[in-house]
């Protein structure tokens, strides 16, 4: 299928093969792919269905096994550890009053976090377009796969961080994967600014979700989950949103979903932001008529951005999705960590945050009784070990956090004991009673 650059603000177009950020009016822009001479919604489940058993490395990726949704590059040119597939696992959907509750684990993708289906694409792109380095800004995560991603492709790495600002997990895989790693003093949305004007004019290709490659790869998690799901999708589908890169890619699978026939029934996203970082959320209030950005501050240190880049693409995606948009507490993200590491869907915090969207909710009657849901689960519960090792330590006074006495059944200490083996069964058989 053909396609091209279209600005989603004036609908100017480019050819896909130019090297731009934006369109001359300042928009955002799309990979927009000709429907036109697409093939069936029948036709393109059954090649998707198809690829399933094959063992070349672009069908077992859960990002290239859908490559016609995705982009079109020769075998060859495409890094790919493989990536995606990740499982999808029920919960109970009971406590909540929902016929069905699902949890998507990104988290299982080859660096952790969901960043690499966006990854795989960008990076494949710009090494067939002979990139000669490759940048981000980053709360954490997507610097740790672009590390990755640019070590396969054997592409020189630079990324910009808030220096004391990224989880532990996500700095040693940046470190470790050797991408020349720069802390700067400001936060998220600096290091976004400096990235974005330094891009074009030192040649380096930028690889935050500001490229709109990155959104075509993340559109895959919605594809997957349709698959997995049998071919359909819940009524809601429950994201985390900090630069809003998952809520642009996730409202553009959907529009294309909808216009090929894969769905009739269009399901409603629910954003969630933290309480801290909560711009898009507050622009929702006044139907995206007012944005005001906004210094941030939460515990979800991935999602502690204040000026979210793609803001006019998740907007289009909330309007088309009959979406919502709210925040929650730090103290409601750690319990709702609590409750879902608990049933070993391990995940860091801002991950969480869909749990505790998802109850706020339910309490506020909008997602009602007997609807059915579907939480993106971002990231893996290691790349943040100081914020899951305080809360079971019950340390959470030192993340910030005010007191809250529901974080108490959170502990879950180490005791300190002898290596006698008597003292040991003891504490075993008092622990069984
Ligand atoms: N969850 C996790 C674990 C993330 O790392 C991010 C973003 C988000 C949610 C929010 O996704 O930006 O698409 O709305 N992390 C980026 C980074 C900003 O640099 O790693 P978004």
């Amino acid at each position: 299928m053909n396609r091209q650059l279209m600005c989603v603000t004036c609908g100017s177009t480019y050819p896909l093969e130019e090297r731009r950020l934006r369109c001359d009016c300042g928009g955002l822009l799309d990979v927009q792919i000709d429907m036109d001479g697409a093939p069936s919604s029948e036709a393109l489940a059954a090649t998707f269905e198809s690829r399933l058993p094959s063992r070349l490395p672009q069908d077992l990726s859960g990002v290239w096994r859908y490559r016609e949704l995705v982009l079109d590059l020769p075998a060859d040119d495409i890094v790919t550890f493989p990536e995606g597939r990740t499982n999808l696992y029920a919960l109970d959907p009971t406590p909540l009053g929902l016929s069905a509750l699902w949890a998507k684990h990104e988290g299982e993708n080859p660096t952790g976090s969901f960043k690499d289906r966006g990854m795989t694409v960008a990076v494949s792109w710009a090494r067939h377009q002979g990139a000669r380095a490759l940048i981000c800004a980053s709360t954490g995560n997507t610097s740790a796969s672009l590390a990755a991603y640019g070590a396969r492709a054997h592409l020189p790495v630079f990324v910009l961080i808030p220096e004391g600002k990224i989880a532990q997990g996500k700095l040693a895989q940046a470190l470790a994967y050797g991408a020349h790693t720069l802390q700067i003093d400001g936060g998220f949305d600096d290091a976004m600014h400096a990235v974005e004007q330094m891009a074009t004019q030192h040649n380096l290709t930028l690889v935050n979700s500001l490229n709109p490659f990155r959104l075509e790869g993340q559109k895959t998690i919605i594809l997957d989950s349709f698959f997995q799901l049998g071919q359909m999708l819940p009524d809601w589908i429950i994201v985390p949103g900090g630069n809003l890169g998952n809520t642009s890619a996730f409202g553009k699978a959907l529009i294309e979903m909808k216009a090929l026939g894969l769905i009739d029934r269009v399901p409603r996203l629910a954003v969630i932001q933290a309480e801290g970082a909560s711009p898009f959320a507050r622009a929702a209030q006044s139907d995206f008529q007012h944005f005001e950005p906004m210094q941030p501050e939460t515990v979800a240190t991935a999602i502690r951005i204040g000026n979210p880049v793609n803001y006019t693409k998740a907007m289009r995606a909330i309007r088309f999705t009959d979406g919502v948009v709210t925040s929650v507490t730090d103290a409601e993200i750690l319990q709702a960590k609590h409750d879902l590491d608990r049933q070993a869907i391990g995940c860091e915090p801002a991950s969480a945050a869909t749990l505790a969207g998802l109850r706020r909710l339910t309490r506020e009657h909008v997602v009602r009784p007997g609807e059915s849901a579907l939480l993106i689960i971002t990231g893996n519960l290691l790349k943040d070990p100081d914020t899951t090792i305080a809360l079971a330590t019950g340390k959470t006074a030192t993340l910030g956090i005010q007191r809250a006495p529901s974080l108490d059944a959170c502990v879950n200490e180490p005791r300190h004991v002898s290596s006698d083996p008597e003292t040991i069964a003891l504490i075993i058989e008092e622990e069984l009673q």
